[in-house]
């Protein structure tokens, strides 16, 4: 099935609530126990969580890891008005995370991270090489990467029965949105070609996991 890129950004305030409301906890949860198995000697002090949208997985690193600073990072504010909102009800978290308005492709001078992490934001970029570079300048050296995507089924067929085993309860506009996601989605072996045109492929090594998902990992040089 060939590639079909869906809108970038996560702007609209009907997609944004239901994002939020939505019960991605196992999944979530799920992601952070890899995380820390992949990287047993933890993450730093500094971690950046990339397309963080209302803040599902910043929180959980927040928690996971309660010595170091989070930033969570999105180009929607529709989405970062929910994590501001969440934050505010979580005052001991407040001066260690916070959400930051920002778009990929990025501009240089950013802060570095010792950890770059992103869940859920590949496939909405038109240009993934937007994500390679952000990945590169943000991550100082020797910083661990994880990133987590759908990956793409081989047809239509494939999405829709993906749809139907993991969100035949979910509201229809989530439904519409991951049926869109699927069709947006990269394989592997394109997320390698990316890893190769990005001159990362020496430091980051992509694998499907599951039925559905693909990840990327890795240190910096
Ligand atoms: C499917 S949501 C994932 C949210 C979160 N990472 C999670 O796991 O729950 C994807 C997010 O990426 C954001 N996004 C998409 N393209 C972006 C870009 N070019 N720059 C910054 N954020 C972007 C969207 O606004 C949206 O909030």
């Amino acid at each position: 099935m060939l590639r079909t890129p869906e809108p970038e950004l996560m702007e609209g305030l009907e997609q944004a609530q239901a994002y939020a409301s939505a019960d991605f906890s196992a999944g979530d949860q799920a992601l952070i126990e890899r995380v820390a198995a992949l990287f047993p000697e933890g993450l730093g002090d500094r971690l950046v969580d990339l397309g963080c949208g209302p803040g599902n997985i910043s929180f959980r690193l927040a928690d996971r890891y309660g010595a170091a600073e989070v930033v969570g990072l999105d180009g929607a504010r529709a989405m970062l008005d929910l994590a501001q909102r969440q934050l505010q009800q979580r005052p001991e978290l407040q001066g260690r995370v916070r959400f930051r308005l920002d778009c990929l492709p990025l501009r240089g001078g950013s802060e570095r991270f010792t950890a770059v992490l992103s869940n859920s934001l590949l496939h909405h970029l038109h240009d993934p090489q937007v994500l390679w570079s952000a990945v590169a300048l943000l991550g100082e050296p020797g910083a661990c990467v994880y990133i987590k995507d759908l990956r793409r089924p081989p047809s239509a067929d494939a999405a829709v029965a993906l749809q139907q085993r993991y969100l035949v309860d979910a509201p229809a506009v989530l439904q519409h949105d991951y049926i869109a996601s699927l069709h947006a989605a990269f394989t592997p072996e394109e997320v390698q070609q990316q890893l190769e045109a990005s001159g990362l492929a020496d430091q980051l090594q992509v694998a499907p996991a599951d039925d559905r998902y693909l990840e990327v990992w890795g240190r910096l040089f």
